[in-house]
């Protein structure tokens, strides 16, 4: 496991110099206007240090009626340019890449929004995707400039891009629903909208979910088209999530090892897996799989040096209690997120 974890993943437009990532965690504690709150930057700071392939960051909102929650971060304007280096830099600063996670709420956006518009898959006009495709564009110009190695589109999870996808969800006829391609649409634009902005060698990448509700084999379908549309565009690589993305309790293996092996018969796009990852034969299993990285959220809360206790053989200390979803409470000293942090 160890001799595989830490090898180079050579991707179409970066070079992880590991395959294991942090992945994207919100730390549900900006300001009310969307400003970083300090404690981030240690969280960051504190990560550069190891032994990682690359740090994702939260999910980080493109255009103001997108906001999911009260704590996120944002990256819809100027305004949040310098705070945004500033976690790039502190994420960067020991050679690891960082990727800015960009998002879009769609429904989320209601009662967080603060009053504006809620786009969901059915009710946005053209225009108004035309609007939402040219702000990922923009952030994720913000985000180069910024200093981060590239971004990473949030598809997964039941926010906007995520509900465009789910059938279930998005009901229209025109382009934009229908077949998988059409419900794909709004991302396959989105990248477009990257690569003609920030230029063609900028790194992108997707998380995604592979598996449904019911994990339908009508969705598997779906997901093999778009990891082809993927691979055919020249996406980095691409995180495979799921319908239950973070479950309570501590899981027997790791959530989605069925969905990579048979994704990876399908396609030959690069594929990150997360989700209840704990042990070294989490990760061989993995690998075995045919996962090209690993990554990790819960675990790197409760000990940021977890890959140095798996790299032991020993399994982490994240019990699954999910208090880590909670908005932080700033009034803490020192300020804690998981309650069994090491
Ligand atoms: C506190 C917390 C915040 C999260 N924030 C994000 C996020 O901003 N974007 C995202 O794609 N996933 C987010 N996730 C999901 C994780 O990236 C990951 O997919 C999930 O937690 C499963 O991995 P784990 O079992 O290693 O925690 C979050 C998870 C947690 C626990």
């Amino acid at each position: 496991m160890t001799n595989k974890l830490f090898t180079p993943l050579p991707l179409k437009n970066i070079t992880l110099p590991c395959r294991a990532v942090r992945s994207a965690t919100e730390l549900f504690c900006s300001t009310e206007d969307a400003h970083v709150y300090p404690y981030e930057y240690d969280v960051y700071r504190e990560l550069a240090g190891k032994p990682l392939g690359m740090i994702i960051t939260a999910h980080t909102c493109v255009s103001p009626e997108g906001r999911s929650n009260r704590w996120q971060n944002a990256i819809w304007s100027d305004e949040y340019l310098a705070e945004s280096a500033q976690i790039a830099a502190c994420a960067t600063s020991g050679g690891v890449p960082c990727v800015m996670q960009l998002g879009h709420g769609g429904m989320k956006g209601e009662g967080n929004n603060g009053g504006l518009p809620v786009y969901t898959p059915d009710s946005m006009t053209k225009e108004e995707i035309r609007g939402v495709v040219k702000a990922f564009g923009k952030a994720a110009q913000r985000a180069m400039r910024a200093g981060f190695s590239g971004v990473m589109l949030h598809g997964a999870h039941m926010y906007l891009l995520s509900q465009c996808f789910y059938p279930e969800y998005n009901h229209r006829t025109d382009e934009y629903g229908g077949c998988a391609e059409n419900r794909f649409r709004i991302i396959r634009e989105i990248f477009e909208e990257i690569k003609t902005v920030c230029g063609d060698r900028t790194p992108v990448f997707l998380k995604i979910n592979g598996d449904d509700r019911e994990d339908t084999e009508d969705y598997h379908r779906d997901i093999v088209t778009v990891l082809g549309i993927c691979e055919t565009m020249g996406m980095d690589a691409v995180e495979i999530s799921g319908w239950s993305s973070a479950r309570t309790g501590r899981p027997d293996k790791p959530y989605f090892l069925e969905n990579i092996r048979r994704l990876r018969r399908e396609t030959a796009v690069p594929l990150i897996a997360v989700g209840g990852i704990r042990t070294a034969e989490d990760i061989e299993a993995l690998f075995d799989a045919g996962a090209d990285a690993v990554s990790m959220a819960r675990p790197f809360l409760q000990d940021p040096d977890v890959l140095d206790k798996l790299a032991a053989g020993k399994e982490t200390g994240c019990t699954g209690c999910c208090t880590c979803f909670k908005a932080l409470d700033k009034t803490k000293d020192p300020i804690v997120r998981c309650p069994f942090r090491k």
